[in-house]
């Protein structure tokens, strides 16, 4: 067991969280969250995505956004590009750090951008070229990595296999996404086995959904492992438009609550993540899907 003695969280709320929020977040509230964010100690907070808005309706104003945030020292504000397109839109209003995303199954990637996994790898790969020539850092996101709500059972080589075309594209990091949350910590193990036989652990993250309620579980399953980075998002926002099903990811409080109990260091104030969470909750009217923002932070409060 070699449990890292810091992990960094990539936060990932007002992105993967918002994104498929029903109602309507407005600009300057997104904006007052991924503020509050950065005042915790993340220093990696995922500021939205340049898709179709006629795909992802409600990070139509990414541009916006990231417009109005206070770029200092130290964090980063990434967005999603799925194509050129994407990349121009995140070029424009000066990202410092971009995301291609693949799926590791046929149906999933039909479904997310309408292409096949070579066609979605082709397209990734002129992408990451010119982010990489102006110096904006990319990062690979690898979907259905455990499972598929179309293709069912999704096998570890394949992960592996675009991990590593991912890794050669010069992503610096890959983030293993359990979108629908189906993953169990042995299945987990055998992914980062078989990624790691390609690409280094410390280019590997851990992006997992909690839909069945196992993501912590796998977490420290791969952690134990030597895996150093976890995607969360605050209050456990989101899901995925195109994952049917498919509830947030884990809660950004209950992982560092976790981390920060066995000893592990991330450099973030719990009190003021939980505060963090609550302000998006009582905004949206209900309360933190996290066990730990409820516990810690629930006490004599009802979401407005
Ligand atoms: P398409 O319809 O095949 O694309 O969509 P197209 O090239 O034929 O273009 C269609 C229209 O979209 C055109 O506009 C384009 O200009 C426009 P029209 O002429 O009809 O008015 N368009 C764009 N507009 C803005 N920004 C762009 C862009 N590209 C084309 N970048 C496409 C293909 C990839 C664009 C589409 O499928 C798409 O946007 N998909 C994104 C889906 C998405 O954002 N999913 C959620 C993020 S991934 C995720 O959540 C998983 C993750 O969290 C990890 C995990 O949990 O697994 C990362
Ligand atoms: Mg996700």
């Amino acid at each position: 067991m070699t449990l890292p003695r810091n992990v960094s969280l990539f936060e990932a709320g007002a992105r993967d969280g918002l994104q498929n929020e029903a109602q309507d977040v407005p600009t300057a509230v997104r904006v007052e969250l991924i503020q509050r964010l950065a005042r915790t100690g993340l220093t990696r907070i995922e500021a939205g995505s340049f898709v179709s808005p006629k795909w992802v309706p409600k990070m139509a104003d990414t541009a916006e956004v990231h417009a109005s945030l206070e770029h200092g020292a130290g964090v980063t504000y990434p967005v999603l590009t799925p194509n050129m397109k994407g990349l121009e839109g995140a070029l424009a209003c000066g990202a410092k750090e971009i995301g291609v995303f693949g799926a590791a199954s046929e149906g999933f990637t039909k479904a997310n951008t309408n292409c096949t996994i070579a066609e979605s790898m082709a397209r990734a790969r002129p992408v990451a070229e010119a982010a990489l020539a102006q110096g904006v850092a990319v990062r690979g996101y690898i979907s259905v990595a455990m499972g598929c709500p179309f293709d069912g059972e999704t096998a570890p080589e394949m992960v592996a296999d675009l991990a590593r075309e991912l890794h050669g594209m010069g992503c610096y990091e890959i983030s293993l996404g359990d979108t629908i949350g189906v993953g169990t910590p042995g299945k987990a193990r055998a992914m980062i086995e078989a990624c790691a036989k390609e690409v280094p652990l410390q280019a590997l993250a851990l992006h997992f959904h909690d839909t069945y309620g196992q993501a912590l579980a796998n977490l420290l399953a791969c952690l134990e492992m030597g895996v150093a980075t976890v995607d969360a998002s605050v209050a456990g926002l989101g899901g995925c438009p195109y994952a049917p099903g498919a509830t947030g990811n884990v809660a950004t409080e209950d992982v560092v609550y976790m981390l920060h109990g066995m000893g592990v260091e991330t450099g973030i104030d719990l009190d003021s993540l939980v505060e963090t969470a609550w302000f998006i909750s009582d905004y949206l009217g209900r309360p933190p899907v996290s066990r730990v923002a409820n516990a810690l932070g629930g006490k004599g409060r009802t979401a407005a």
